[in-house]
């Protein structure tokens, strides 16, 4: 081989290797993989953290406006002084065994989609494989408190293997180089990923961003999705709905529903339309500012989840993962998702989608009439606890309940089977 050759593939594998601050390598087949991030860039990013000039607040602190400063303080000072990502990494890999592989383009997307996922079989012969999907701002890390569950559950209840991927341009999977890839599309690359695992039947999980993709899969590729289980159940009350509420003649279900959506249109809708019309203007200042970025996904976390209690380690740990490879791609999904009319008018689209198969809807304080005006559903439970992100915080309620849909003589189990 001569020199010349040599120094080009040795400048290839640096353009590849150099590209993201963490190793990684995307083959055409699934190859084990551990979250190994470049040190420096660790300790720039705790150096960045602890030069953050915090912004100045009203006297009078309007929760709408933003989380308190006082709060922000505190990712700041622990971040520079406390908070240890390589602890975080290493419990990350030692719980989940993790592997990358590349897709060779999925539906009108026509690129390579390298993807980074979580793949956990269970010991049980009769397990189901379930693909499991994350949202916003979370990640693969929204699998790690229901896999062994899942996985590993008494010998009487139904168990799983579970697949978790990361969304392209969240956790470590790079975010997509051109246009075109969204929550559709990443649907139809996750199946193509459980074909290469050997899947062609499963039931598939998803809350926020995930239970779209879900339910694109589920359109999109019926022969395979047998089942599909989500803790967002997304519903808009019609009309006498609102008739009936304006009357104070709700259920609590209802009007706690009702009041939920129109908080979410106060205080959550303008990050969303950022996101859905200038995701790298909004970048440029989140990738430079670590805390400036956690201030953003804390928002949302404690928002979603307001009677969950969010540790400085998990905020700041949910912040790197879709922070370490950059926040652009993971927030330029909605602008995707809004191109293709998919969340802003998604009620009215999903209502004339009727599901293929069977569907589940795990919901917090869900009115259980509203649900089936969006699909067949078999089984409903709702809690009275739990927010957005159910897998972390009632992980044990959210795997009981696919347990207990899946389980054998249900109408999911024989939708499985057949
Ligand atoms: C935010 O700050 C307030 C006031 O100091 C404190 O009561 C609250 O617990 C903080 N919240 C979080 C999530 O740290
Ligand atoms: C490709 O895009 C067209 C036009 O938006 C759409 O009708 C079609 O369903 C898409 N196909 C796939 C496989 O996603
Ligand atoms: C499995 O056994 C436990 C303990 O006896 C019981 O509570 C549970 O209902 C059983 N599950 C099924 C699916 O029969
Ligand atoms: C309130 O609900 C009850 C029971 O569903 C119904 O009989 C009544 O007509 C409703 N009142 C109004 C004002 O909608």
């Amino acid at each position: 081989m001569s020199k010349r050759i040599l120094l080009q593939l040795l400048f290839a594998a640096l353009a590849v290797s150099t590209k993201l601050p963490f190793k990684a390598h995307f083959g055409n087949k699934p190859a084990p993989f551990l979250i190994d991030v470049d040190q420096s860039f660790i300790e720039e990013t705790r150096v960045k953290a602890s030069l953050t000039r915090i912004a100045t607040d009203l006297v009078q602190h309007d929760p709408r406006d933003g989380p308190l400063v006082q709060n922000v303080s505190a990712i700041k000072d622990y971040w520079t002084h406390n908070y240890n990502w390589n602890k975080a990494q290493k419990q990350l890999n030692d719980h989940l065994p993790q592997f990358t592989t590349t897709i060779d383009g999925a539906g009108n997307y026509s690129h390579p989609i390298p993807l980074h996922f979580v793949h956990r079989r269970s010991s049980r012969k009769d397990a189901i494989p379930l693909l499991f999907v994350h949202g916003y701002p979370g990640s693969f890390i929204e699998v790690d408190r229901v896999i062994d569950g899942y996985s590993n559950p008494p010998s009487n209840e139904t168990a799983f293997h579970v697949v978790a991927p990361s969304l392209p341009g969240f956790g470590f999977s790079p975010a997509p180089e051109y246009f075109g890839l969204g929550l559709r599309e990443a649907g139809q690359a996750f199946h193509k990923l459980m074909l290469q695992l050997g899947y062609n039947k499963y039931l598939v999980h998803g809350g926020d961003l995930g239970s779209h993709t879900i339910r694109y899969m589920a359109i999109d590729h019926p022969e395979s999705v047998r089942a599909l289980h989500t803790n967002l159940w997304y519903q808009v009350p019609n009309k006498q709905d609102m008739d009936r509420f304006n009357a104070k003649n709700s259920t609590a279900e209802e009007a706690f529903l009702i009041n939920v959506l129109a908080a979410f249109r106060l205080t959550l809708l303008g990050q969303r339309q950022v996101f859905e019309n200038q995701p790298l203007q909004w970048a440029y200042a989140a990738t430079d500012s670590p805390v400036g970025f956690a201030a953003w996904v804390i928002f949302e976390l404690q928002a979603g989840s307001p009677s969950y209690s969010w540790t400085i380690d998990e905020l700041i740990t949910w912040t790197m993962l879709l922070y370490i490879q950059g926040p652009f791609g993971s927030a330029r999904m909605y602008k995707e998702l809004q191109l293709r009319a998919s969340l802003t008018t998604f009620t009215s689209r999903w209502a004339s989608l009727s599901l293929p198969n069977k569907a589940l809807s795990r919901s917090v304080k869900h009115p259980k009439d509203w649900a089936p005006r969006q699909g067949n559903i078999v089984f409903f439970n709702s809690y009275s606890f739990g927010g957005h992100f159910a897998a972390w915080e009632v992980p044990n309620e959210l795997v009981a309940d696919a347990r207990e849909f899946m389980k054998p003589g249900t109408a999911a189990w024989d939708a499985y089977h057949k």
